[in-house]
């Protein structure tokens, strides 16, 4: 439970807010880099609650700008997108890839160039890794050092990255994706051996086994946890995930999906991005992989929820289906029970009336680590996870087993891909 003025703070991302100010800080995934063709149309993007434009120039590179015209702030998502620049189609005003007005036809010849090379536009430095386009929206005139998860590393062939957009803030989201006590409850149709992709040994375990033991370290990039659950045969079960805050978390793969990735990233205060990212470090992914998680799905890789449903139709919830057997009634895919739980609470859950049970601990922690870092922030303090001896190739979720008595935190497996820095 938080109070009023906690929930706030943690979840208003405004330009004008504590939590919006420190957000601004990190590289932030902003749309998918298949998106943007050269002089295509330029995409508009809405990211922290301020509204952006990004494209593709003739020579591939990607200008990222706020929407507004710099003249008289019609959108630029109406502009022409050519010649390594975007024209606004009001009065012309010619901008290049890097920010700099070019030309300003409106005003008389002999003082254009003198006027247009006062005019400031506000653009952001961008970065092109895991099929995403990332933006860096902070004042730092040095960005922070760029996040090189493993996904960010590899060939487009071995990473694949979806976007849905859904109607809740995004601490819920992020809340979904790291509260591991749901997984056996809400998910429990998918361990179904006879249902597409269902059987895998995780979801079969959890479903059996709703209460595992949580272990809980905090690292320089956020958390690590092992959910533990009894085996069989003398062993225990363990499935490691990784949050590195604010917006990502790595969710153990399985024999579907060798590895993934979450990241939560703010639309505004009521939607948010959610981004999935498939990957697999050693070889081009396989179609099965893609299909299995995204089955059901339409085919708008920028929102692949655009059908997800709402009140008026439930979200489609199947009532037959429950009565037959079905624990949630929502049969189409894993994410889509999850974003359907998550927009059930309204697009800012109140958390001052929650009653939070040990299986929350993790919850509690993060929003104490959140709210401590943007306090400290708000008084000067750097922005956290940041720091130069994070190692973001070496962070990835496992699930595991091993002999009973022996910790997960001393299998060398486990040291060699969650340890960075712990
Ligand atoms: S509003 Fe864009 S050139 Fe005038
Ligand atoms: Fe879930």
């Amino acid at each position: 439970m938080l109070t009023r003025e906690e929930n706030e703070l943690l979840c208003r991302v405004g330009p004008d807010t504590p939590m919006g100010a420190m957000l601004r800080e990190y590289w932030t995934p902003a749309a998918r880099s298949g998106a943007l063709e050269a002089d295509g149309a330029p995409m508009r993007v809405r990211l922290l609650g301020e509204n952006f434009i990004a494209f593709r120039a003739t020579d591939g590179r990607v200008g990222f700008f706020d929407e507004g015209c710099p003249h008289r702030c019609t959108s630029l998502a109406l502009a022409r997108n050519e010649d390594n620049a975007l024209t606004c189609i009001f009065h012309g005003w010619k901008i290049d890839v890097s920010g700099k007005v070019v030309d300003v036809p409106s005003e008389p010849p002999e003082r254009r160039a003198e006027f247009a090379a006062k005019v400031r536009v506000r653009h952001y430095p961008v970065r092109e890794a895991g099929g995403m386009v990332w933006v860096y929206l902070g004042k730092r005139e040095q960005p922070p050092r760029f996040p090189e998860f493993e996904f960010n590393t590899l060939p487009p062939s071995h990473v694949e990255a979806r976007r849905a957009l859904v109607h809740y803030n995004w601490v819920q989201g992020l809340e979904a994706h790291i509260d591991s006590s749901h997984l056996g409850i809400l998910h429990r149709g998918w361990a179904n051996q006879n249902r597409p992709g269902g059987g895998q040994r995780d979801l079969v375990l959890a479903a059996t086994d709703t209460g595992p033991r949580f272990e809980l370290d905090v690292t320089p990039y956020g958390l690590r946890e092992g959910a533990l659950r009894d085996g069989g045969n003398g062993t225990t079960y363990a499935r490691i995930r990784q949050i590195v805050l604010p917006y990502f978390t790595f969710i153990p793969g399985n024999a579907q999906s060798p590895c993934s990735g979450r990241a939560t990233v703010p639309v505004d205060d009521e939607w948010d991005a959610e981004w999935y990212i498939l990957y697999d470090p050693n070889r081009p992914l396989r179609p099965e992989f893609a299909q299995y998680l995204w089955q059901n799905t339409n085919d708008n890789r920028d929102n692949f929820a655009a059908d997800l449903g709402g009140w008026d139709n439930v979200w489609h919830q199947d009532r037959r289906m429950m009565k037959e057997g079905h624990w949630s009634g929502f049969g189409r895919n894993i994410p889509f029970e999850d974003f359907t739980v998550e927009e059930a609470m309204g697009p800012l859950v109140d958390r001052s009336r929650e009653y939070l049970g040990s299986s929350d601990t993790i919850l509690i922690r993060t929003r104490r680590l959140l709210m401590d870092a943007v306090r400290a922030y708000a008084a000067g303090k750097p922005a956290p996870w940041q720091s130069d001896d994070i190692d973001y190739g070496k962070i990835r979720a496992l699930a595991i087993s091993y002999p009973k008595g022996q910790s997960w935190r001393d299998l060398d497996i486990i040291n060699e891909f969650t340890r960075s820095g712990v």
